[in-house]
Order: C-alpha cells, then sequence, then structure tokens
C-alpha cells in the first residue's frame, strides 16, 4: 500500500499547453484553432462521444460563425448543407412582415444545427490525431494559481490522470467545474416565467425563412433543420411536464400560433420533443490566473435569437488567438484584455436576447405589457431603423 491517496496507485502524468475541460462546441472548436496555430491541447469530457454528437440544441449561425467555420477548415458539410436566410418573419395580430437582412444589415445567417458542428468537430480533431478523452470522471483543477496548473481526471477504464498545464481553458458548460474553481466576483441573473417547448418533426418546412410569432396565447417559433425536417417550438409554463403534451396537442397550438390567411403549416410525425429552460445569465470574471471560462461556463442567454453558439465561438475565437500569441510568441497582452473584451460581446447578446424574449412572450393577466410589445413588434415592422436595429443583433454585425 502506497502512503498516499489511500492505497491508490499515482497517477499517470502527462503535460500540455493547454487543458480543456468540455467537449461542447466550446471546448472542441478551441482545440482545433489552436492545433492550426500549432498549440497543443487535450479535451477531457464526462459524456460519452455518442451523447455529445446526438444532443439536440440551436441550429443557427451568424455570419461571422460561418465564416469562422470555413476558415478554419471546417466548412465542406457546411457548405453543402447549410441553409443561408436573408431575413425572418416577425407574426403579430394574425399578420405576418418580413424583416430583410441582407438589405438592412448586408448580412445573412445559416441553419446548420450545432449537433452537426461537433460532429464535424470531433471529426477534424481524431483525424489529426489530437486528444479527447470521453466518459471521463472526477474530473478537478487544482494549482490554479501557480504556473503550472493542473486537470485531474479519471478515465473510462477507471485509471486516474494528472495532465500538467500552461493553461486550463473551462469550457464545461453551466453545470460544469470549471467556475468552481473561478468563484465570480458578480453573477447577473434573470430567470423567465416561462420555457419552450421543441420539437423535430419529419415533414418539410412550411416557410422560406425563420417565423417568430407573437400570439395572445404564447409565442411560436418555426425553424428547420434540412428541407425535410421542421425545428418548432412553442412557449409553454416554466414547470410544464412534456407528458401533458401529446404530438396532435402540439399540432393544434402550432396551427392555432401561425395562423395567418392564405398559408398552411404542414404536419408530419414527431421525431424528438423537449423543454428547454429560459434564462439569462452572466458571470465575471472570465478568468482566473491561468484557468479561462467560455462559452456556456460563463454565461447563458435564452435561445430566442439564438445567440448562445454564436457567443460560444466568439470566446472561443478570441481565446485561442489570445493563447497562441501568449504560448507562442511569449505576447500576454490578449491574455489580459480578454474577460473584458469578451463580456462586452456578451453584455450585447444578452440584451438583444432579453429584448427578443420580452418582444415575444406573453404572459397571461398582462395587457399593459401585451400592448408594449405590439406597439414594439409595429415600430420593428414598420421603422427601417427599429428593423436595422433587429438585423444588425440577429446577424450578429451589429458592434459590441
Ligand atoms: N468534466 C468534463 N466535462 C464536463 C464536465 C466535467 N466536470 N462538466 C460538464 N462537462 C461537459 C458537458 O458534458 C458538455 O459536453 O462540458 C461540455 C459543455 O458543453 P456545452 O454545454 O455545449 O457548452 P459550450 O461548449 O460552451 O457550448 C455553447 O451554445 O447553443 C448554446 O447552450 C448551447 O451548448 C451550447 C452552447
Ligand atoms: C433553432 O433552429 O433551433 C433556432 C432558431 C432560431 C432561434 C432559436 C432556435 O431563435
Amino acid at each position: 500500500m502506497g502512503l498516499f491517496g489511500g492505497g491508490r496507485p499515482r497517477p499517470m502524468t502527462h503535460r500540455t499547453q493547454v487543458g480543456i475541460v468540455g467537449a461542447g462546441p466550446s471546448g472542441l472548436l478551441l482545440s482545433h484553432l489552436l492545433a492550426r496555430d500549432g498549440i497543443e491541447s487535450v479535451v477531457v469530457e464526462n459524456r460519452s462521444r455518442e451523447y455529445c454528437e446526438r444532443r439536440q440544441r440551436a441550429g443557427l449561425l451568424e455570419q461571422g460563425t460561418v465564416s469562422l467555420l470555413r476558415d478554419s477548415g471546417l466548412g465542406a458539410r457546411l457548405d453543402v448543407e447549410g441553409i443561408e436566410h436573408g431575413g425572418i418573419y416577425l407574426q403579430y395580430a394574425g399578420e405576418r412582415y418580413h424583416v430583410d437582412f441582407r438589405d438592412l444589415a448586408g448580412a445573412t445567417v445559416t441553419i446548420y444545427a450545432q449537433t452537426e458542428i461537433v460532429k464535424d468537430l470531433i471529426a477534424a480533431r481524431l483525424a489529426d490525431d489530437q486528444q479527447i478523452e470521453f466518459s471521463v470522471s472526477d474530473t478537478a483543477l487544482a494549482e490554479i494559481d501557480s504556473d503550472q496548473p493542473l486537470l485531474r481526471y479519471q478515465d473510462s477504464n477507471g485509471a486516474a490522470h494528472e495532465v500538467v498545464c500552461d493553461v486550463i481553458a473551462g469550457c464545461d458548460g453551466f453545470h460544469g467545474i470549471s467556475t468552481i474553481a473561478a468563484p465570480a466576483e458578480q453573477v447577473w441573473e434573470r430567470s423567465y416565467p416561462y420555457s419552450w417547448l421543441g420539437v423535430l418533426a419529419d415533414v418539410a418546412p412550411s416557410t422560406d425563412d425563420l417565423i417568430y410569432a407573437h400570439h395572445p396565447e404564447g409565442f411560436a417559433l418555426h425553424s428547420l433543420r434540412s428541407p425535410q425536417v421542421s425545428r418548432l417550438y412553442l412557449q409553454v409554463d416554466a414547470d410544464e411536464d412534456i407528458a401533458a403534451w401529446s404530438d396532435d396537442r402540439i399540432w393544434a397550438a402550432l396551427q392555432r400560433r401561425f395562423a395567418v390567411d392564405g398559408w398552411t403549416l404542414h404536419e408530419g410525425p414527431i421525431r424528438e420533443k423537449s423543454i428547454l429552460p429560459m434564462r439569462s445569465y452572466v458571470r465575471a470574471p472570465m478568468r482566473r490566473g491561468r484557468l479561462f471560462l467560455a462559452g456556456d461556463a460563463a454565461h447563458i442567454v435564452p435561445p430566442t435569437g439564438a445567440k448562445g453558439l454564436n457567443l460560444a465561438v466568439r470566446d472561443v475565437a478570441r481565446l485561442a488567438t489570445a493563447l497562441t500569441s501568449w504560448l507562442r510568441d511569449g505576447d500576454r497582452r490578449l491574455a489580459e484584455e480578454y474577460a473584458e473584451a469578451s463580456l462586452r460581446r456578451v453584455w450585447r447578446a444578452t440584451h438583444f436576447s432579453w429584448w427578443m424574449t420580452s418582444m415575444l412572450h406573453t404572459t397571461p393577466g398582462d395587457d399593459f405589457g401585451l400592448a408594449l410589445q405590439l406597439a414594439q413588434l409595429r415600430y420593428t415592422t414598420t421603422s427601417r431603423a427599429a428593423a436595422t436595429t433587429l438585423a444588425e443583433n440577429y446577424t450578429g454585425v451589429a458592434a459590441a
């Protein structure tokens, strides 16, 4: 029996430049961008590869996100399967209005599911012989305030590992462990009294561009995944039980909320349904010493406007550049600026997501709120200035 650790064998020790916790879009993309600049990393993930590749999330990419993925060699499937959109429809009081992003902001967005990006990233990392450890347990960070922070975990066979890092990136989402090692100085939070019920249906989309529908009964969104698959969302109560929503009930609610004269919502088999919570959450700082937070570990937005993934991509693009100039060129300036510079973009997206959410979701009995929403929707669909504000923020070209 050994003297330490209750007789457990000593961990296997490794060394890398950047230890990355989490193989969601943030962690995988960071590892990919760093590798392109010659920086080595190790990614550890407590879920299985299959789980990571199956998780259903949003699927709307800002123009800048598409460019970044393409420029970093991840465009092959995105360019074939991604569906570009030059605008959205805003619907209220039984009328539908088009907001033209190309005209207003000179930009577009692209539908390409986050789960497909994750598959592309995992394939790229493994093809590059880079290390991703799936199904790990007991992930822990230590010596965060030293020059050599440690990333500890047990692999899927139960063997203990310790990775000596120059820097650690906490990309482990809202429920991860990195935020424990980097306590927040300040947290800003807002919860909303409703959730989204999301469904994936095997039916061709009934629309050319996404429809955001305001309805006294609640918000509805018509999105898509492919020419054969529709993605639809309904506002439901915050504590809603999915079992209460039969497929028939879902289609009936969608039919009522999207109804406009002369347009048909086509129905088809529902393949998957789930409830998504809605919350706004920002924590600062996004860094402690050599531990940097990125993506959902540092901020959550409600899904209206689909900023979550795009914000995560902005964080890791900035972080990859900062860490490269530090670890390869010895210049720490960008790493010092990372936390504050990222937060500006985070707050722009936090405001936009809150604004879209507040304009479109109804609260029973709040007649004053309803009248304000209709006034705001009317203004947004009739004033070029107001429509431009939406278009710039939605496509991600707004200054932060
Ligand atoms: N050890 C290792 N991995 C962990 C741990 C841990 N202790 N805790 C969590 N993880 C993993 C999760 O299993 C998940 O795969 O970290 C990953 C975090 O991924 P995401 O939650 O997807 O967060 P992020 O990569 O920042 O993605 C940004 O954009 O569309 C939004 O919220 C959506 O996930 C999306 C986000
Ligand atoms: C999606 O397609 O999942 C989606 C699109 C737009 C949103 C939210 C989600 O605002």
